[in-house]
């Protein structure tokens, strides 16, 4: 299911060079199920063109509080009332003074006056030079306006239509589109502090080879958005993939199951959730060279020989804040076969109150997944979905698990 289906999305443009960003967020939106209806302001059409925004969201924009297409001749009303959400993007400085002085001189800035301020909640992606950006008077108004209920999405930094480099860009469309979904997840884990780690571990031959396995870290990162979604403050510990930074999420790049370890025992410290997804290689090398090892002519392979790698989860569960259930763990299980047997014997090896079953070699890279989930009462199945709605699903029994403790 797409993760705006069935949601109603009023999307304002005021006037700034980002209104290209716009079009693209509005496609953006459409795709994700939403329906769009645009409205802009005169200088917003300075910018792009309402014929551009009509195409896209396959509905007439308004432009103006005098429109005649509406029987009551009240579009300001009218546009709001079966809204899920207003998002202005982009929201110039001079449209946040508006809005904050409640002015109402223009179709949006008297809608979003009228809007029913309990049940449609007003996003705004500021977009500005980084000077605007910076000014007291726009931190002020930005100030305000949250406290006045609106939620502010951030700015990207980096070069600047006019030249400049700073603060104060609007947020790409794919940012943008993030940040509305997640606004419509439920703020189950609000306060709370998850930590995750995922993806594979490299263990060093030599400089230049080692061993790893097939995990995609893609897991982990999904259930890492899925805990940033609901509301956490979340730190991922990640092995080398090349997957992007779920929004909002503090990574910690690792290499090796040591430096896994070494990053996580410390942010543990402070975590109230710890989801082990990551694939940490249970031997090492013994001895890695220092230098490349060459071949002598003599036919002669290399012998290796192996040291097991410190189990981070098991490490983890036996500190005394996870015993006292202060943290609460969460292991998961890569099993080639017989998945309950094993999953129920490695949770109590492990010490932690659940426990994520799923077959490795079938979900190694996939975008998908099932899972079961195991612990001391027995074990639930989660059908097959995608690695993003099972991470929803998870982050929605974790935190029911907490609730109840
Ligand atoms: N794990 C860990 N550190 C290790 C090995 C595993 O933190 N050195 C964690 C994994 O992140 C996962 C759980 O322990 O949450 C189980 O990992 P898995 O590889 O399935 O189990 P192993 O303990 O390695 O057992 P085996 O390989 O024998 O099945």
């Amino acid at each position: 299911m797409n993760d705006l289906e069935g949601k109603h999305i009023v999307l304002g443009l005021s006037g700034g060079i980002a209104c290209y960003k716009a079009a693209e967020l509005c496609r953006a939106l459409i795709k994700e199920g939403a329906t769009v209806q645009v409205v802009m302001t005169e200088a917003a059409q300075q910018f792009i063109t309402p014929v551009t925004m009509q195409a896209l969201s396959n509905r007439p924009v308004y432009d103006s509080q005098w429109d005649q297409r509406e029987p009551n001749n009240m579009a300001h009303i009218n546009l709001s009332r079966d809204a899920d959400a207003i998002v202005i993007a982009p929201c110039s400085a001079d449209f946040m003074a508006k809005l904050l002085h409640g002015r109402a001189d223009d179709l949006l800035s008297l809608m979003c006056l009228a809007r029913p301020i309990e049940t449609v909640p007003l996003l705004l992606a500021p977009a500005m030079n980084r000077e605007m950006w910076a000014h007291p008077a726009t931190q002020r108004n930005l100030a305000q306006l949250s406290a006045d209920g609106a939620h502010i999405l951030g700015v990207g930094s980096g070069y600047q239509a006019c030249g400049e480099t700073g603060d104060g860009r609007m947020l790409e469309p794919d940012e943008l589109l993030d940040d509305v979904i997640a606004f419509f997840q439920p703020k189950r884990f609000a306060g709370k502090r998850v930590l995750v780690t995922a993806g594979p571990t490299f263990e060093a031959i030599d400089p230049v080879r080692g061993i790893t396995n097939l995990s995609s870290g893609k897991m982990g990162f999904a259930i890492a958005r899925a805990a940033r979604e609901a509301g956490a403050q979340v730190t991922l510990v990640a092995g080398p993939v090349s997957l992007p930074t779920p929004r909002g999420v503090t990574r910690i790049d690792v290499r090796s199951a040591r430096e896994m370890l070494a990053a996580t025992v410390p942010q543990a410290e402070l975590a109230d959730v710890f989801i082990a997804t990551a694939a940490v290689a249970d031997w090492r090398p013994a001895n890695a060279s220092d230098q490349k090892i060459k071949k002598d002519g003599s036919g002669d392979t290399p012998q290796l020989a192996f040291i097991e790698n410190p189990d981070i989860l098991a490490t983890v569960a036996k500190s005394p804040r996870a015993l006292s259930r202060e943290l609460f763990c969460v292991g998961f299980a890569a099993e080639s076969h017989d998945l309950e047997a094993n999953a129920q014997a490695k949770r109590e090896r492990k010490r932690v109150p659940l426990l994520v079953g799923n077959i490795g070699p079938a979900t190694f890279g996939a975008d998908d997944n099932a899972l079961l989930l195991v612990d001391e009462k027995g074990t639930r199945a989660v059908p097959r979905a995608s690695k993003l709605e099972l991470a929803r699903h998870l982050v929605a029994d974790i935190a029911s698990r907490l609730n109840r403790s």
